[in-house]
């Protein structure tokens, strides 16, 4: 199945009652887990990669490249709707590269940016990205720090509703990243989400919204979230947590001695990161099936 539109995701999910997981990976196993999980699952799913963590001289010299390098073969061989994101961009420079390397959806990090500038930049994205039948997702407000022992909110900012409007039809975007008490790169607990300001935004905004920090979102709060505006749900801390583990008990079961051939990147049943991806591929179905995604993949 080729690459489908981001957008065109978002309208299937929507009109299902669903919301599509970007569960991010960092290389060929990761994303072939992610991949795999949603073929199990039959579900939509949007592949990628993220820039936050990556990085910046690596991404500088060529990361960007070699990720769509690995994204796109992957991306085109999948049995289910599938886009393809660079996720968090560091600026419009790298997101225009993304785009020139074959992502067909890009998200900048534009949450710390002035406003002149966001509206500017972002705009420029759009009409980049649209001209070549890419989908741009930006972010309005701070979403508070995970930080030793918990989170903290002192820089924090709620998306202000008539501002992310104003944005919206300023910039052409086609999803927005919302901040409303949902927390990035959370190891243990949940965030304190507020949904009536979600929904705030949304009945203002009109477009899909984008739920990050996915890993501390409270499952419960799910349906009205999706009820409440969201198409998108990122998710990456508990992803690498749950392949790292996997590689550490695998690690600590070996014998004093190990052929390196069988255990690092034969693809085979011995190589260590095989471990990593079949965990992490038990955790993205569980997302893909908390978000309703099971079963939702169209031919
Ligand atoms: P978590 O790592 O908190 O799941 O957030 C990931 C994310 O939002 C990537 O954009």
């Amino acid at each position: 199945m080729p690459l489908v539109p981001m957008t065109e995701l978002f309208v299937q999910a929507r009109a299902g009652g669903y919301g599509v997981g970007y569960l991010e990976a960092w290389d060929s196993y990761s994303l072939e887990a992610v991949l795999a999980a949603a073929e199990a699952e039959q579900a939509p799913v949007i592949l990628g990669f993220g820039c936050m963590m990556a990085s910046a001289a690596w991404l500088e010299a060529g990361g960007i490249e070699m990720l769509a390098g690995l994204g796109l073969p992957l991306a085109r061989r999948a049995e289910v709707p599938v886009a393809l994101l660079l996720n968090e961009a560091h600026n419009l420079e790298q997101a225009k590269r993304g785009l020139d390397a074959g992502f067909n959806a890009v998200m900048v990090d534009s949450s710390a940016w002035e406003w002149d500038r966001a509206v500017r930049e972002i705009s420029e994205l759009v009409a980049y990205a649209h001209a070549r039948g890419a989908s741009v997702e930006a972010e309005l407000g701070r979403l508070p720090d995970a930080v030793k022992g918990g989170i903290d909110d002192s820089s924090a900012a709620l998306t202000d509703p008539e501002q992310a409007a104003e944005f919206a039809r300023r910039t052409g975007i086609d999803c927005l990243a919302v901040s409303v008490g949902n927390v990035h790169l959370l190891t243990a607990g949940y965030a304190p989400v507020d949904l009536d300001h979600l929904e705030a935004i949304y009945r203002k905004v009109g477009l899909p919204l984008v739920m990050h920090g996915g890993t501390s979102f409270p499952p419960q709060a799910v349906p009205r979230a999706i009820a409440g505006g969201v198409a998108k749900f990122n998710v990456g801390t508990i992803l690498k947590k749950s392949f790292l583990e996997a590689l550490r008990a695998q690690v600590s079961s070996w014998p004093e001695q190990v052929n390196p051939h069988e255990v690092l990147g034969s693809h085979k049943a011995t190589d260590l990161l095989n471990a990593g991806k079949k965990a992490m591929a038990a955790e993205v179905r569980r997302l893909i099936r908390l978000y309703g995604g099971s079963g939702r993949a169209w031919r």
